[in-house]
């Protein structure tokens, strides 16, 4: 049997399986935790209308004082949360009492841990999702910088993996950077829906004090209010579950550019070279040069994929209001997010290592790649597109061999070969950079402002 901080004497493996990874996982929440704190200390110490204050301001700054001390010690390591405390609300609420004796036992007056958690969770994705798309804005560079170095260089663009049509490297390239940026949407859909303030719902049915909801709103830097507090309760999992849709979807994106490099760095396509220092090595096989890397992160996008499936599957036959399934929610996009941005990083460093073999680019090109434009020159001679094709199609072994560099110099328009805009990809990327930046410092600034 152990006590825990509410004076219930749980048994210990209940204890346990009820706190699960919490002591561990909760330690990315405690600045988050006591920036929530803060505001709400702050907001009961200007609430009007009571007999006599729940805190005084200036008990309110001691507080706020004594929280800045645990954002200090968690960011040097020196913050522990105990299986007993169960949690990082548990714990914090410890200390200050500890440090600050009966005014540490009031700052949870008219909150629960339901809209404190997910106070703490959402300024955590809100800050997790900026620092993603500002990963995505690095893959997106090192592929456009691989792309603009390689230059036009001549790619077998293909189809069902086929032969199919000129294409450049660099077409290849910025095509996927693009593909990862558009991912961006996703990401500030669930931004947004994060962006809310659940503070003041309590348990989810909110408490007779003139709490001020606005007000911590503000503090925090949230964009609005949950109105409903019982709806704010129920959106807890909700906007783990987005967050964790467009991780998948984004995994899956990711997953594709590294297949293509698993396939492209193959010795029989040999049209790209992986830096060797991340390729790993067999235990028996001496000259082997394994893209294993690239194939963990099929397997992260499959795993992402399941921890949404996952989170979907804890929500949808939950009852209305708090429900302790939703601890588990945490876990899960809290290892959504760590697959997300540790792919992110990593493809962003392959990539920057990769080098491209011009020659075998070149090789490639089998005199079929060229047969829709031999099939055009003939429409530009006035036959009609149809016959042109049948022309060709029949006479397929006439076709020659032609030069894969003229071929993609004579495609000129828009996001073809020749037709690539640079200025549009750097524009992209330093838009987004921008407007993740500029948030992240306006949530640090309400940070310091709260906690100094
Ligand atoms: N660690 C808990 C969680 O993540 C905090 C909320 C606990 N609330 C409760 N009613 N037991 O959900």
């Amino acid at each position: 049997m152990k006590k825990t901080i509410t004076d219930r004497t749980v048994d210990a493996d209940i204890l346990a399986y009820t706190v699960g990874d919490d002591p561990v996982l909760d330690l990315a929440l405690v600045k988050w935790d006591c920036m929530g704190t803060a505001a709400h200390v702050t907001m009961l110490s200007e609430m009007k209308g009571l007999a006599r204050p729940v805190v005084t301001k200036a008990e309110a700054a001691k507080v706020r004082a004594t929280l800045a001390s645990v954002v200090k010690s968690a960011a040097e390591g020196r913050f522990a949360i105990r299986e007993d405390d169960q949690d990082v609300h548990m714990a914090v609420e410890r200390v200050l009492t500890e440090k600050l004796g009966s005014l540490g036992k009031k700052i949870h007056t008219g909150r629960s841990r339901n809209d404190q958690v997910a106070v703490d969770t959402r300024l955590h994705m809100k800050d997790s999702i900026l620092a993603v798309e500002g990963e995505i804005c690095d893959l997106a560079a090192e592929l456009c910088a691989f792309g603009a170095a390689a230059g036009p260089v001549p790619l077998v663009g293909r189809t069902h993996l086929q032969p199919a049509m000129p294409s450049t490297v660099e077409m290849w390239a910025t095509g996927h950077a693009e593909m990862a940026l558009d991912q961006v949407e996703n990401l500030e859909a669930a931004y947004r829906l994060a962006d809310l303030n659940p503070l003041g719902s309590a348990a989810g049915y909110g408490v007779p004090l003139p709490l001020d909801r606005t007000r911590t709103a503000k503090l925090l830097g949230f964009s609005r209010t949950i109105h409903n507090c019982f709806g704010a309760s129920m959106a807890r999992g909700e906007c783990e579950a987005a967050l964790l849709s467009a991780i998948a979807q984004l995994m899956a994106v990711l997953s594709r550019l590294a297949e293509d490099m698993i396939l492209f760095s193959m010795p029989e396509f040999a049209y790209f070279k992986l830096p060797r220092e991340y390729c790993t090595g067999s235990s028996i096989m001496p000259q082997k040069f394994n893209p294993d890397v690239l194939e963990l992160i099929r397997s992260k996008a499959a795993q992402a994929l399941g921890l949404q499936t996952a989170a979907i599957s804890l929500l949808h036959a939950m009852p209305g209001g708090y429900n302790r399934d939703l601890q588990d929610c945490k876990l899960l996009y809290m290892k959504g997010l760590e697959i997300a941005r540790t792919t992110l990083r990593i493809l962003a460093r392959v990539v920057k290592g990769m080098k491209v073999d011009a020659d075998a680019c070149r090789s490639a090109f089998t005199p079929g790649v060229f047969a829709t434009d031999v099939a055009l020159r003939l429409v530009a001679k006035g036959i009609p597109w149809r016959d042109a094709y049948h022309r060709v199609r029949d006479n397929l072994g006439m076709l020659d061999g032609e030069d894969p560099d003229s071929a993609v110099a004579l495609k000129k328009h828009e996001g073809t070969c020749f037709g690539l805009d640079r200025a549009l990809y750097r524009y992209r990327i330093s838009a987004v950079r921008k407007s993740a930046g500029a948030r992240r410092k306006a949530l640090e600034s309400c940070c310091r402002k709260l906690l100094g």
